[in-house]
């Protein structure tokens, strides 16, 4: 199956990497190679490390990126890992750091990995097919208040009781084994009128147990403050977020490492000694123009963020 997967944000992201063509750059989403191949035609003696969790997004990458391959690493695993890997390459630091996060439409459209409403195939959604949990024990084991949880926030839909309900009651008589069956449950737990008039019925509990099955927020949470600090003085960190948890997160972790200060705000001096690691370069969040919105449907929910390191320790 061809690697199909149009970059998000693409222009807007090279420019705010402002990559310097000796630098040394980590993207952590790698997929098809988007923003890498571009990274890559900008460098000279600099480098790319490429990561991704997924082995056929790294197969399809590689040879993307063939024309560079002098100046480019890949690497299998998660970029919660990032640290560790730049260290095991000898290196102190990168010069910037790409993560666009989510799935690609690669993992969406190839039916056999469980990922989307579109196809009646096996319960998986693993980005990282190591891993022993999928998308079946998540809709099979999970309590079913955990099930509510996990589609009211990281789904946001608002029949989210109710499909947690069906799930559970329907799972009492036989395993729900199919992204087929679980179409079904979640069409029987929705008004006709209310689907009648939103996008697919299953779009957002889809996005709920993908999330989970790939402990999406969590693995983003606890990587933020390593990837800023891998960043050398000055160097730039390029997010690309699709879910509003995830894009609050990225926005107030930039925030408190711009102004960490504790201090009470009647305080006339900082106290609390806690120093700036850098700046935030978007004050609101960029988006993509008019016209990637109308030719790549999976950029509606893209925002970018940007952060930059301060210059030198102070
Ligand atoms: C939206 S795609 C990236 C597309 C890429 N920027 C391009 O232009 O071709 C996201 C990719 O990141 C990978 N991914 C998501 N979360 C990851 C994580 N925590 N660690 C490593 N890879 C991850 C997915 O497997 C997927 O291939």
């Amino acid at each position: 199956m061809e690697f199909v997967h149009r970059s998000v944000l693409l222009d807007e992201t090279i420019e705010g990497l402002a990559i310097k063509p000796g630098g040394i750059y980590l993207d952590g989403t790698l997929g098809g190679g988007g923003h890498s191949s571009v990274i890559c035609s900008r460098l000279e003696t600099g480098r790319l490390i490429g990561i991704d969790q997924d082995a056929q997004a790294l197969a399809a990458a590689s040879v993307r990126l063939e024309p560079y391959q002098d100046k480019v690493t890949l690497v299998r695993d998660n970029y919660c890992n990032a640290p560790a890997v730049v260290r095991s390459l000898g290196l102190d630091g990168v010069d910037g750091i790409v993560l666009d996060l989510g799935v690609s439409s690669y993992q969406l459209d190839n039916a056999e990995r469980g990922f989307s409403y579109r196809y009646d195939t096996a319960l998986d959604m693993r980005m990282d097919t190591r891993q022993s949990l999928t998308a079946r024990e998540i809709v099979n084991d999970y309590p079913e208040r955990e099930l509510y949880r996990i589609i009211r926030d990281y789904g946001e839909d608002q029949f989210a009781k109710n499909i947690a309900k069906h799930i559970a009651a329907a799972r009492k008589d036989k395993p729900i084994e199919t992204t087929g069956e679980l179409n079904e449950l979640i069409k029987a737990a929705i008004p006709a009128r209310m689907r009648a008039n939103g996008g697919h019925p299953s779009k957002r509990t889809f996005q709920a147990i993908r999330i989970e099955c790939n402990h999406e927020l969590d693995v983003l949470k606890n990587s933020l403050d390593e990837l800023i600090a891998l960043l050398h003085p000055g160097g730039r960190i390029c997010i690309i977020t699709f879910h509003s948890l995830e894009d609050r997160l990225v926005k107030s972790t930039f925030r408190k490492k711009e102004n960490p200060c504790t201090c009470p705000p009647d305080f006339p001096v900082c106290v609390c000694g806690k120093q700036s690691q850098g700046k935030v370069i978007t004050r609101k969040p960029v988006l993509p123009k008019e016209e990637e919105l109308e030719t790549n449907s999976r950029s509606k929910s893209a925002k970018l963020r940007i952060f930059e390191k301060a210059a030198a320790d102070k």
